[in-house]
């Protein structure tokens, strides 16, 4: 795992230069100039990812709802709100796989956060999104000095279980009607993981 030591403090348009990285990963906070690829990869794989996510806007990939978004997120770095990352598979040109989110950030006396997560279909299988939220878990509690990650999942989101309880997130309870995903409130599992549960990102997934 390598710190990428080109940081910078977020101006309100300005995303900081960070770079988490892995043996088969990057990531990093989106930029403008990822619109193409992120509009390209989440049409591509709407019908998959559709059934596990809030209710898409109708003109969700537009390049302006992008800029919009990527204004909401530069706001919610520089505030220490959320933090986005998106996943790229590192190449002569970086392949855009999916995102991470550190979300609800709540400091005092919590010092907690939740996750969310997505990955392109095609990537499913492999180990990459464990990769991925190795590296942010560790960002998290090494660099945020949070004390605690949060999950939940839809009861039926089998695969999204079994990445968390990889990860070491113990089932903690069940939460009726939570979410509001895909138009409608969910029930769902709720996950949690200390910090002092986490044994650290492999060096290798
Ligand atoms: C949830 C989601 C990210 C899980 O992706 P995933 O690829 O199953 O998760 P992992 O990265 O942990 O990969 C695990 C799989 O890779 C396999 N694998 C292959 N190579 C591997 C490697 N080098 N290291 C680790 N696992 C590897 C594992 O055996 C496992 O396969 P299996 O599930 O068939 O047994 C994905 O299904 C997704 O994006 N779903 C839609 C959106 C969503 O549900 N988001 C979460 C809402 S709560």
């Amino acid at each position: 795992v390598i710190w990428s030591l080109a940081r910078q403090k977020s101006t309100a348009t300005e995303m900081p230069l960070l770079r988490l990285e892995s043996d088969r990963l990057i990531l990093r906070p989106p930029q403008q100039g990822d619109w193409e690829d992120w509009a390209k990869v989440r049409a591509a794989n709407r019908q998959y990812l559709e059934p596990w996510e809030p209710l898409w806007p109708p003109d969700c990939l537009s390049r302006d709802f992008y800029r919009r978004r990527l204004l909401r997120q530069t706001r919610d770095w520089r505030d220490g709100r959320c933090y986005g990352f998106l996943i790229f598979r590192p190449g002569t040109a970086d392949e855009l796989i999916g995102g991470v989110n550190i979300n609800n950030i709540t400091r005092g006396a919590a010092q907690f956060a939740s996750l969310g997560y997505w990955l392109a279909e095609k990537y499913q299988g492999r180990g990459y999104m464990h990769e991925a939220l190795s590296l942010v878990i560790d960002y998290g509690f090494d660099q945020l000095a949070l004390h605690r990650f949060n999950a939940s999942c839809l009861p039926e989101n089998n695969r999204s279980i079994a990445l968390l309880q990889r990860l070491g997130f113990s089932e903690e309870g069940f939460a009726r009607k939570y979410i509001n995903i895909a138009g409608a409130w969910h029930d769902h599992i709720l996950f949690g993981l200390n910090r002092d549960e986490w044994s650290g990102a492999p060096a290798t997934a």
